[in-house]
């Protein structure tokens, strides 16, 4: 398997093998890899998300950091009196759909022989790299802001990692985060490609589960876009490999009091420079101003025909009560996509999936206190 990192602005070619997160102009790293799908092994194998291993840039399988995990249920339900499949990634291992992406970037901090990473988060994806990081017996320095969940904090306390709790907004914790990333390797679940080589898999596994074949369209919750530019990354491969011929629609939903992505691709304004965001939201996993992937969110977005659109508070803890009251326990999040499905137009005969993406016990408390 050759592997080679390339710098998104300057096109300079990195090895798989030098520890790098970032170009050294400062653009966002892409790998230069081509993913290949052999139907009949793949079918063959566990129903793990390594089941995709020619797809995963890890060049030797004794470096694989796994728990067996992935390959979740895809399972459908009604809403609205329409018809969905909800993919459960809640059920992962440490609760979130982040130990698709933290599997496959802790793997390659193996590989590469890195024994201390740091990673700041609002909550889940510290979790997650702190539990593979556990696995791997690899140290981890975690960044979240104060004001995250008690429980995503206790989790990350009690897999063993270095908790950082940061005051301010989203922002100053990756702030403080970036500063100590220049003396040690930032496991960046937004920054790092590998991140993103591993939340791919949710496509891959979808695409499977449908007969492989693709969806018409994909709602996803997002705020740095790990999920929906990861999974932008698995169609191409799909496609390129010729395993799916249609593109879904990707339709990213944000939180209203949170929107930046919704602002940037109507105003047509990628800096950002004037949105002002000017309260708080119960999707705190999202609550991002200022997404570093903007252009590639907006890129994904627009070249499979989607659109961003955004929810009300009001209509979030709607949409929480109706999954809770279909056994579904998720976290407020979560329930975003839910609420965006429930107010997106479609036809009847489209196929439709979104993710359940983190797991309500990791939100226990503001559970109880929205009642
Ligand atoms: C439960 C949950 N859902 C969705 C997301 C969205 O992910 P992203 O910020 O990568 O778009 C997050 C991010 O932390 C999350 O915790
Ligand atoms: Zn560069």
């Amino acid at each position: 398997m050759k592997v080679n990192l390339i710098c998104e602005s300057c096109h300079e070619h990195y090895l798989s093998s030098e520890s790098i997160w970032q170009c050294k102009c400062g653009g966002f790293l892409s790998l230069d890899f081509h993913a290949h799908f052999p139907l009949e092994k793949i079918q063959k194998r566990k129903p793990t998300m390594w089941r995709y291993r020619e797809a995963l840039p890890i060049i030797n399988d004794n470096h694989i950091i796994s728990f067996d995990e992935g390959f979740t249920p895809l399972t459908q339900e009604e809403f609205a009196g329409k018809k969905v499949f909800l993919k459960q990634d809640h059920l992962f291992p440490s609760g979130s759909y982040k130990d698709r992406g933290a599997s496959v970037l802790v793997s390659k901090i193996r590989e590469l022989g890195i024994n201390k990473v740091i990673e700041d988060s609002s909550g889940n994806a510290g979790a997650a790299i702190a539990a593979y990081c556990a696995k791997a017996n690899i140290k981890c320095y975690i960044y979240v802001p104060e004001k995250t969940s008690q429980e995503k904090l206790k989790q990350i306390e009690r897999y063993g990692a270095h908790l950082y709790k940061i005051p301010g907004t989203r922002e100053d914790t990756a702030k403080a985060a970036l500063r100590q990333a220049q003396t040690t390797y930032y496991a960046s679940h937004y920054w790092n490609p590998y991140f993103f080589h591993g939340t791919k898999t949710f496509i891959f596994e979808i695409v499977e589960q449908l007969g492989w074949v693709t969806p018409d369209i994909l709602l996803i919750p997002v705020g740095n876009g790990t999920l929906l530019y990861g999974t932008f990354i698995g169609l191409k491969e799909l496609q390129r490999d010729n395993i799916i011929h249609k593109i879904p629609k990707i339709i990213g939903v944000q939180a209203e009091n949170c929107a930046p992505l919704e602002y940037a691709l109507k105003t047509n304004d990628n800096t950002l420079i004037n949105y002002i965001r000017t309260k708080e939201t119960i999707a705190e996993g999202i609550a991002v101003t200022n997404p570093v992937r903007v252009n590639d969110i907006i890129h994904a977005v627009k070249e499979t025909n989607g659109d961003i659109i955004s929810v009300k508070e009001q209509e979030i803890l709607s949409a929480l009560n109706d999954t809770f009251r279909k056994g579904f326990y998720i976290e407020p999040t979560s329930a975003v996509a839910i609420a965006g499905f429930k107010k997106y137009p479609m036809k009847q005969k489209e196929v439709v999936v979104l993710p359940l993406t983190g797991h309500g016990l990791k939100t226990s408390k503001t559970t109880i206190e929205t009642k």
